[in-house]
Order: C-alpha cells, then structure tokens, then sequence
C-alpha cells in the first residue's frame, strides 16, 4: 500500500495544486491530511474546498480545531515578539474569512486516524496518523527529540514494532526508525520552515517493508506571493513563504 500524506497546507491554494497534480502522476493508492489547512495564506475556504472534492480524509491540527471552536489562540509558537503579533493576526483573520460550514468541518476533523494497510481482520501493521503527537495537537515532534521521547509517544499512541506514526505540525521533515517503529514527520505542504520553499509530503509504502520518501515540489510561489500581498494578512508572510521560513539574515548560518 502507497500513501501520500500531506501536511500543514496553511490555505496555501498554489502550493496544495501543486502536490496534488505531484501525487497524481505517481502510484499512490490513497492520500490523507494531517491537519493544519488553514492560517497564514489567503485561500481558506478554496483550500478545504479543494481537499473535499479530492476525498481526502485527514486529521484536526491545532490551527482547525482552534478556528473551528473559536479559540483565543491558535496554540502556535512563537520565537519573537513580531511573530506573536503577526500570527495573532493571521489568526483572526482566518475565523473571520472561513465559512460557517468550514468552521464546522474543521471543528469535526478527526483527533487521530488508524490506518491498516494489509486489512484490519489481521494482526498487521498499523499506520497511526496524528498532528502534533498522539497527546496534543500542539505539541512539536521535532527533529532533536531523544528516542525516549519518540517511544513515550509510541506507548501513549500503542504502537508496536511494524508500525508507523505519521505527524506534522513542525514544518520540517524527517524520519527515523526505532526498535522497529518508524517516526515519519511529513514536513508542510504550505508553509516550510526547513529554508526550502518547495512544498513538501511523504510518500510512505506500507507492505514487505516501510519506506519512507520525502517529496519537494516546486510550485508558483508568485501566486502565492500575490494573493498575500493584495490581502490584509501581514505581508512578512510573501517572504517567510520565499525563503521557506528563514528571513534572509538566518539563511547560512
Ligand atoms: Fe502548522
């Protein structure tokens, strides 16, 4: 079994088009989202419009389920005062531009999806599909986390050798294996923080054995770019999506 996994979209419609025509020319037999379609980028609605009508099921991300409700805040993190303002507006603006039905499909998304490539009826591996972690959907599974960590999550998520968690939330793939358990971090469609623009996802082949591939695809960022800059949302955002989240100063370092 093939699956494409998607993440962290974050209303980026060109980006989205993009990975989805991607996934369209490869052998894929289903694809899921992890959650995070919306903030940061001006195509809320279109963006779950469009997963909709490609039947794609996925999972809550803290950005839905926050909008969804109505929360006081997206349960994001911040790393400087600037960034706290302008996702606090990011944030407003988006439950103030999703649609009612929007809302309501985002505050029904799923926690966590259980995926079982050979067949439920038997005993194979499980396929667990989370945001953040399998506690909280705010919660960032990144890269430098120690095993200890990886299996704690494992025990809460009651995964086994053979099995797979599959999560996003960070922006920044990766995977690793440990003692039989492949941690798969699918990276974000919209919005990566790697300083790669290119939208990412995972191509992720469950059957004699796991393999793991992180995909790039390239996409028309002007797009994207013109649709921040002629709405309300902080234009910082046109950049941050440019140099796939590392404002030029950090970019080598
Ligand atoms: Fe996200």
């Amino acid at each position: 079994m093939r699956y494409a996994l998607i993440s962290d979209i974050h209303a980026n419609l060109p980006a989205l088009e993009a990975v989805l025509h991607d996934i369209a020319g490869r052998d894929v037999d289903e694809t899921y989202h992890l959650g995070d379609l919306v903030g940061y980028a001006p195509w809320p609605n279109e963006t779950v419009a469009l997963v909709n009508d490609a039947h794609i099921m996925g999972i809550s991300g803290n950005y839905d389920s926050t909008v969804g409700t109505n929360y006081k805040h997206c349960g994001c993190k911040y790393e400087d005062p600037k960034q706290e303002e302008q996702s606090h507006l990011s944030f407003e603006w988006t439950k103030a531009h999703a649609s009612p039905d929007v809302k309501q499909y985002l505050a029904t998304l799923p926690f966590r999806m259980d995926l079982r490539p050979l067949g439920g009826h038997g005993a194979g591996p499980t396929v667990v599909l989370v945001h953040g972690t399998p506690t909280l959907n705010t919660l960032y599974w990144t890269e430098d986390r120690p095993d200890s960590f990886c299996l704690k999550m494992a025990q809460h998520a009651g995964a086994k050798a053979g099995d797979v968690i599959a999560f996003g939330h960070t922006h920044k793939p990766w995977h690793r294996e440990i003692e039989g358990i492949r941690f798969v971090n699918t990276g974000s469609v919209g919005r990566p923080k790697d300083g790669d623009w290119r939208a990412g996802y995972v191509l992720l082949e469950v059957g004699d054995a796991t393999r793991v591939e992180l995909v790039r695809v390239g996409y028309d960022i002007d797009a994207a770019v013109r649709g921040i800059l002629s709405s309300d949302l902080p234009h910082d955002f046109a950049e941050y999506l440019r140099t796939g989240g590392k404002p030029v100063a950090e970019v080598g370092r």
